[in-house]
């Protein structure tokens, strides 16, 4: 596909064809060397892991085309061992930092006219993926894994981009169980995400606000994102076993403790939302999402945020200077990014 044709400020968040990825196999105890390849399929047993038993983990991170025309990767360390903790908790090969950086970077160099210009607002996303190969009838963890990296120029994930949205709580439906695979980025969980959602867009909500799956009185995650709120003017950000450690989270409290807030992360009951006067849905494909409104669809209960629809100034705040920093507009003070 030539570049020329992709209107960078307009792109979605889907996917965009890019000109090749990379891909590694563990075999007999250890990862085979890169192959680069401009194929985009695979060629699978009909009884691998992957298709039975769900042996499939993933990863999310983004390449930012700087102000200086430098290409910076988000937190790429973070992510690697993300995917090995993913890994350790499916009892997949878990991919070695070494190699998932090297394969990172490979694949955003080779793809590097996918790279969104400064200033357009979208971004190379990168799409690390590991699936179990080996043929198994009875349930049992593969021998045999593929790790594949590809990447596509992305625009924002919620099509409405920093503009304020409505979430709704409903407790027909769970996620992951209270113990089960929610710390993980695990392909299940978004397969058990999808009735959910399809009923949250359905009714005119961006995403829906889970909550702790066990008791159903805590706030737990907002779809593909993390959540997080602003409080007595403190960043608080739920504290569960059931959601993903979202690196965007950690980051944003790192930011807010910067910019000399204080953070807490602990259980939030659901009611606390009464009391909050920012809220947002947080994560590498969300970024920093404004929330206007938390409907609650089993009570009616309306939780307004953001009454005017308005960006807060908080949420605003921590957006930019993430962006900042990916963009290298701001100091990279934590080591962050890895520049190309
Ligand atoms: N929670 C879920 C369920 C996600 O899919 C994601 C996206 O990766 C996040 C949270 C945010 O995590 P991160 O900030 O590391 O992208
Ligand atoms: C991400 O933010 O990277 C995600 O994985 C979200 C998603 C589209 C599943």
């Amino acid at each position: 596909m030539a570049t020329n044709e992709l209107d960078w400020a307009n792109l979605s968040f889907g996917y965009v064809p890019t000109d090749y990825n990379v891909r590694s196999t563990f075999r007999d105890g250890k990862w085979s060397p890169i192959e680069e390849t401009d194929s985009t399929t695979i060629d699978l047993h009909i009884a691998a892991t992957a298709l039975h038993y769900g042996q499939e983990i993933f990863e999310g991170l983004k390449a930012f085309r700087g102000k200086d025309g430098k290409i910076r990767i988000f937190r790429l360390e973070e992510n690697a061992r993300r995917i090995a903790e993913s890994a350790r908790g499916l009892l997949m090969a878990p991919v070695t930092e070494e190699l998932f950086k090297e394969m990172v970077i490979r694949a955003v160099k080779l793809n590097e006219r996918f790279v969104p210009p400064y200033g357009s607002g979208a971004s190379l996303y990168i799409r690390p993926v590991e699936i179990g190969l080996s043929a198994q009838v009875g349930v049992a963890p593969a021998k045999e894994y593929a790790f594949i990296v590809f990447v596509t120029p992305v625009g924002p994930y919620f099509k409405e981009g920093f503009k304020p949205t409505n979430i709704c709580i409903m407790r027909e439906y769970d996620r992951v169980a209270p113990k089960g695979t929610g710390r993980w980025k695990v392909g299940g969980n978004y397969a058990a995400s999808l009735q959910a959602g399809m009923k949250a867009h359905e009714l005119g909500y961006s995403a829906v606000l889970y909550l702790d799956p066990k008791e159903k009185k805590y706030l737990d995650e907002c779809g593909p994102a993390n959540f997080f709120a602003i409080k007595d003017g403190k960043y608080i950000t739920p504290a569960s076993d059931s959601i993903l450690p979202s690196i965007t989270n950690k980051s944003l409290m790192t930011l807010a403790r910067d910019m000399g807030m204080e953070v807490e992360q602990r259980h939030i009951l659901l009611e606390e939302l009464a009391d909050v006067t920012e809220a947002a849905a947080c994560g590498t494909a969300a970024v920093a999402s404004p929330v206007a409104e938390i409907d609650d669809l089993d009570t009616g209960h309306k939780y307004v945020i953001l009454p005017d629809r308005k960006p807060g100034p908080v949420v605003t705040a921590l957006y930019d200077r993430l962006r900042a920093i990916q963009l290298g507009e701001y100091p990279d003070e934590h080591g962050w990014n890895t520049v190309l």
